[in-house]
């Protein structure tokens, strides 16, 4: 651990991210570790350089998404790991958007995986790890409040959004956006309440597989043990025209 992360007071350790309190009201540092878990924390260890490299790939999509107007708690990048955030209220929720049937959707409905659907299906999670983050309707969201009706509108559409951008992004470098994993938080700004994209974008939530060759490159290969996890991020990174200089003496480094 580095002088810097140390002396900032910690806000919430997750899996794979830190939060630190930020420099100024209303902002967190948002710190990426190179931990990687699976099945709620059943599997766990360690890919080298993720933390890096996760860190470039969020901050390129967020500010991207940013540019054709997805509010997002992104502000800047400040080192190899960590990007300063807005502090947002997260709603409870995980959004999962899908066009390709893979994991949990090839499970528990027995479609083989890599069935394209015949439109794009939103699902959501409850984000509970003690439950196992269990799928839920928009009627328990309203229903318990975790999000309003007007809310959850506005988070279908920006999520739907996000994938009609997403898909011709990673379509454009040779990668399908099979699905991915988005969290929204809340914000208010001069007494208006704002939805913004929170959390991060990157081969831990999203699926990726190369467009000749079917490939996964997420951390499908690291849930399956399919090896060559680090290559396939550093490979997204590559692809996306980021990749840093030596990211894993970097990675080491900061460790
Ligand atoms: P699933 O097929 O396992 O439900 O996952 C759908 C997408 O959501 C996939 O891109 C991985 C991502 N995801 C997360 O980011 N966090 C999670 O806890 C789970 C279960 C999935």
């Amino acid at each position: 651990m580095n002088f810097r992360m140390s002396r900032r007071r910690r806000v919430y350790e997750g899996k794979a991210k830190v939060l630190f309190e930020g420099p100024e009201p209303g902002t967190l540092v948002q710190y990426f570790k190179d931990d990687a878990t699976a099945f709620n924390n059943v599997k766990k260890g360690t890919i080298t350089g993720k933390g890096v490299l996760n860190n470039r790939i969020s901050e390129y999509l967020m500010v991207k998404l940013g540019e054709i107007g997805v509010p997002t708690h992104f502000m800047k990048r400040l080192n190899m790991r960590e990007q300063l955030i807005r502090k947002v209220d997260i709603i409870p929720i995980e959004v999962v958007v899908r066009n390709i049937v893979a994991g949990s959707l090839a499970k528990r409905l027995g479609i083989p995986e890599g069935t394209v659907l015949p439109r794009s299906i939103v699902e959501f999670y409850y984000k509970k790890d003690e439950l196992g983050d269990p799928m839920v309707s928009d009627e328990h969201i309203t229903a318990f409040g975790w999000a309003n009706p007007h809310e959850l509108d506005e988070i279908m559409s920006l999520s739907l959004r996000i994938n009609d951008y997403l898909s011709g992004l990673f379509l454009g470098i040779g990668l399908k956006l099979v699905d991915f994993k988005l969290e929204f938080g809340r914000l208010w700004d001069n007494d208006e309440l704002h939805i913004i994209l929170a959390d991060e974008i990157s081969p831990d939530n999203c699926r990726l597989w190369d467009v000749k060759t079917n490939d996964k490159m997420d951390k499908d290969r690291f849930r399956q043990d399919l090896g060559k996890v680090e290559e396939a991020y550093q490979e997204v990174a590559k692809r996306l025209g980021i990749m840093p200089e030596n990211v894993t003496a970097e990675a080491n480094e900061k460790a």
